[in-house]
């Protein structure tokens, strides 16, 4: 087996399936478009749902990628030896091309081929879906494994729970899957031990989906249009078994990172589980921020949506840099040895180092001065205190109004040797954040947008939307910073630096209302990135050089760069209305417009 480096491994994995005819394509922005339901890219086919089901993607059916994630259900548990809120997954795709006999001999090939990574297939164990009311067992896939050359007796059969992949929310593309785990040689756990136990005896390296079902409704599955594959595989965690290292951590991704955070604390990393922990959280949490704040949409710190996690990891990553003795604002030096690892490759953070740094010192500011004013609130609500219980509400108010972590008011409660009633903290948190956060955390389990006529309608709005701003506002920055459709509204974030008056806001909505009216032919061209540019489409170039895109026209009106899918003639779009503008974060508005069907 090689033993090989993070970029070595991306880079082998994209030679791999080059020479298998895919063509690679760049990683999508972290924050997905479009989607109303999750607030990250979260698993490589994200960005794909709309290729999955069916539209053309522009580069062909075979496609290979990085795609860069977040996740951030388990935040907390960020500081065990695998849970990290950034991950890479390694993908290759194919879009009603290839199905499982040639992915599952791709797979073996790339994973046990002395020319790719030559792990040794004694290592190897599978897991394949055991059939249920919606599907049949996965024969196929089991068989033909069994052809590869794979002892049957490393196969097992496993229900849904285990061996079915999607849809990443309530309805989409899904299917069962196959999965690859690796032997690490330790001992079973029992007799029951195989692969899919998770007492950590088999690491599981790959994902193979077969995507050939629609989640319709709960218990429904349609057919897809078309059979496709959706593999998957976590960068760091194979290299950590090529590496032969028990934790992600441990791999030579991370060894320049902690490398910085020892040196700025005067500890060592493995010094004592208190500072494997930190160092660990420290290390992811800046790692995230990091790709969050270096993004092609790159997002800002704030108090809503993607920008309150961001918020999170870097307060988070600041509580455990205090822990560790770091001084005040010296994180954006771990940030910069994350640019060193991945800048590279991830072009984007290299050129977006200054607005990386200058946001993260910003926050660390921002945090310093929430402390010293949150613990004055708390020194004057301990004062007026009758018992010796801080309660659930002061104690949220100390985290709502100043920033103050729950951790923090208990730290300080307990020197004077006060408590906190932490459940009534927990209470009121929650209600807040039903109140006002929209459900930010359970988007992040979540689904995808759907492909309905509602928001394939709103999509196309949103695109006259931008052009009606752009003309109006006679403002070539004004930039697209976000987009967010439901089936009921449009949601668009855009740069500008101060409120747009009623009357613009008017002629905005006759611009969008006007190309509704003319009832024009949406056409769709697909043209490298460069001749996209150069026909004057807006939208995000994040594709690399040579690559083809998809550049949807409404002729007279917008042009922009998109995957799609649209409405066929604008006149399928009823009547436009923008119901609210209002600031979204500094510099940055928001407009929110439905379509109306008289
Ligand atoms: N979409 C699959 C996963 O995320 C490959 O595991």
């Amino acid at each position: 087996m090689k033993s090989l480096t993070s970029t070595e491994l991306r880079q082998l994995y994209l030679d791999f399936f080059r020479s298998k005819g895919h063509a690679i394509i760049a990683s999508a922005s972290l924050i997905p478009e479009n989607d109303p339901t999750v607030l990250f890219t979260t698993a490589g086919m994200h960005p794909l749902v709309p290729y999955l089901m069916g539209e053309k993607h522009p580069e062909g059916t075979r496609l290979a990628d990085v795609q860069k994630c977040v996740r951030t259900g388990d935040i907390d548990e960020v500081g065990d030896p695998s849970h990290c809120t950034f991950f890479e997954m390694l993908g290759n795709w194919s879009l009603g091309d290839y199905f499982k006999k040639e992915s599952i001999a791709y797979s073996w090939e790339f994973l046990t081929s002395e020319e790719w990574l030559g792990i040794d297939p004694a290592r190897l164990h599978f897991t394949c879906f055991a059939g249920d009311a919606d599907a049949p067992r996965d024969t196929v896939a089991h068989d033909r494994w069994v052809e590869m050359g794979v002892d049957p007796s490393h196969i097992v059969y496993l229900p849904k729970k285990n061996n079915w992949w999607g849809p990443a929310g309530q309805t989409g593309p899904c299917g069962p899957d196959t999965e690859i785990f690796y032997d690490t040689g330790r001992p079973a756990c029992g007799p029951d031990c195989k692969a899919g136990c998770d007492c950590g005896k088999y690491l599981e390296i790959w994902n193979n989906v077969f995507m050939e079902y629609n989640k319709v409704a709960d218990g429904v599955f349609e057919p897809l249009r078309q059979k496709n594959v959706d593999t998957g595989m976590g960068l760091d965690r194979t290299v950590a078994t090529l590496q032969g290292v028990e934790s992600v951590y441990d791999t030579d991704a991370f060894t320049g990172i902690l490398a910085t955070i020892a040196s700025l604390s005067g500890k060592n990393y493995k010094d004592s589980d208190e500072t494997i922990r930190a160092f660990r959280i420290i290390a992811d949490h800046i790692r995230c921020a990091t790709f969050l704040l270096g993004d092609q949409r790159g997002v800002t710190p704030s108090n809503v949506d993607q920008g309150y996690i961001l918020r999170r990891l870097i307060r988070r990553a600041i509580r455990f840099a205090t822990k560790l003795g770091i001084p005040d604002g010296r994180l954006c030096e771990v940030a910069e040895a994350v640019i060193r690892q991945y800048g590279d490759f991830y072009t984007e953070l290299s050129e977006n180092r200054d607005k990386i740094i200058s946001e993260l010192d910003k926050e660390q500011q921002r945090f310093a001065n929430a402390l010293r004013k949150g613990t004055r609130e708390f020194e004057r609500l301990a004062a007026q205190l009758c018992g010796k219980c801080i309660g659930g509400e002061d104690a949220f108010h100390l985290y709502d109004t100043f920033g103050f972590p729950i951790e923090f008011t208990v730290e300080l409660a307990a020197e004077q040797g006060l408590t906190v009633d932490t459940e009534g903290f927990q209470a009121a948190f929650e209600a807040h954040q039903k109140k006002s956060q929209a459900g930010a955390e359970q988007r992040f389990k979540g689904g995808l947008a759907d492909n309905s006529e509602a928001t394939t309608a709103l999509h196309t709005a949103t695109h006259l939307l931008q052009a009606g701003l752009r003309k109006v506002l006679k403002d070539e920055n004004v930039a697209q910073k976000g987009s967010n459709i439901t089936a009921e509204r449009l949601r668009f974030d855009f740069s500008f630096p101060r409120k747009v008056t009623p009357e613009e806001l008017r002629e905005v909505e006759a611009f969008v209302n006007e190309a509704i009216q003319a009832d024009v032919a949406v056409s769709c061209e697909e043209m490298t990135v460069e001749e996209a540019k150069a026909s004057g489409a807006i939208g995000l170039f994040e594709s690399r050089y040579g690559a083809k895109v998809k550049v949807y026209t409404v002729p007279g009106y917008s042009k922009e760069i998109c995957g799609g899918p649209h409405v066929q003639h604008t006149g399928q779009l009823g009547r436009f209305k923008i119901k609210k503008e209002e600031a979204s974060s500094a510099g940055v508005r928001r407009i929110k417009a439905v379509l109306i069907h008289e």
